[in-house]
């Protein structure tokens, strides 16, 4: 399997590939059926996919967030391979992509990144663009995927992708979720059993305000109750956005692609959200 650690080797690797169908797969590792599904949609779409796996400090404004972060590189690889042996993955250490140290570039954003996670995550999107912009830089996707999972990251990667004039197609991807609905995400493997199938009442509470409620204070009470009643739970957030733009819906019933967007905590483990409301 092709597995590379360095820049040097990646460069080499890549200058082989003359085509246009090259694909991406940006991720952190500790690899679950929602990366994965990323993956086997790269594979189907590209003739030759790479998976980068990294750790990336840049976007953690919280050092023991960091730390607890699930590393898993053996059974990583395994499981990339079992979609496809000629898949490149590429995972270098933190000196390898930053040997100047931590420097991140700040981004004009157009407001994207002022809300939601960028509001609790100082920093955070200016560090999800300089490692993108890296492995961008050295691979030259002609396609990436993104996951809706992170639909703030995918809507805030798009707009730097405009602006900066990069040639990369950035493809979304629909969320995978855990049977209970709980969306899969790397955290989760901090969460206990029990806390894990508790968590399931989020995306339930989500589909509930999907399906019945008609306008955003409602939305709001409806999410806000929901957490009251799993008082080990945390909300963070509760927003109804339109969709591009990122902002505030006035009145649902005539907004423009409107997404509810909710993130908790529980233990300190931090879930995020998201779903279209129409
Ligand atoms: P990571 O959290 O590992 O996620 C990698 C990719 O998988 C992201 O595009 C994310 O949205 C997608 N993903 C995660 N869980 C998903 C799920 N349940 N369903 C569908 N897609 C899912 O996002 C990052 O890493 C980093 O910020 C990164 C872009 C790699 C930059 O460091």
């Amino acid at each position: 399997m092709p597995l590379y650690h360095t820049l040097k080797a990646l460069n080499s690797a890549r200058s082989s590939y003359k085509g246009n169908a090259l694909g991406v797969v940006p991720t952190m590792g500790a690899l679950h059926q929602g990366h994965l599904s990323l993956i086997a949609k790269a594979t189907r779409e590209s003739e030759v996919v790479w998976v980068t796996i990294f750790v990336n400090p840049t976007q953690f404004d919280k050092k023991d967030d960091l730390d607890k972060y699930p590393e898993s590189l053996v059974a990583d690889v395994a499981a990339i391979y079992e979609i496809g042996a000629d898949i490149h993955i590429f995972a270098p250490t933190a000196t390898e992509m930053y040997p100047e140290g931590l420097a991140t570039r700040a981004q004009t954003l157009d407001g994207l990144d002022n809300l939601m996670e960028g509001a609790d995550r100082p920093g955070h999107f200016d560090g999800v663009i300089t490692i993108v912009a890296k492995l961008f830089k050295a691979l030259q996707p002609h396609q990436a995927y993104f996951g809706e999972k992170d639909f703030q990251q995918l809507q805030v990667i798009k707009k730097w992708a405009t602006e900066q004039h990069i040639p990369t197609n950035i493809v979304p991807c629909p969320i995978v979720r855990e049977t209970n609905g709980l969306a899969m995400s790397s955290r989760n493997a901090q969460l206990s059993p029990k806390q894990r199938d508790e968590a399931g009442f989020i995306y339930k509470a989500m589909l509930h305000c999907k399906n019945n409620c008609l306008d955003k204070a409602a939305v709001y009470t409806a999410i806000k109750e929901s957490l009251e009643a799993h008082p080990n739970f945390d909300l963070l957030y509760v927003l109804c956005v339109e969709e591009d733009s990122l902002k505030e819906v006035q009145e649902l019933a005539t907004a423009n692609k409107p997404r509810l967007f909710v993130a908790a905590s529980i233990a300190g483990v931090r879930l995020i959200d998201n779903i279209a409301l129409k």
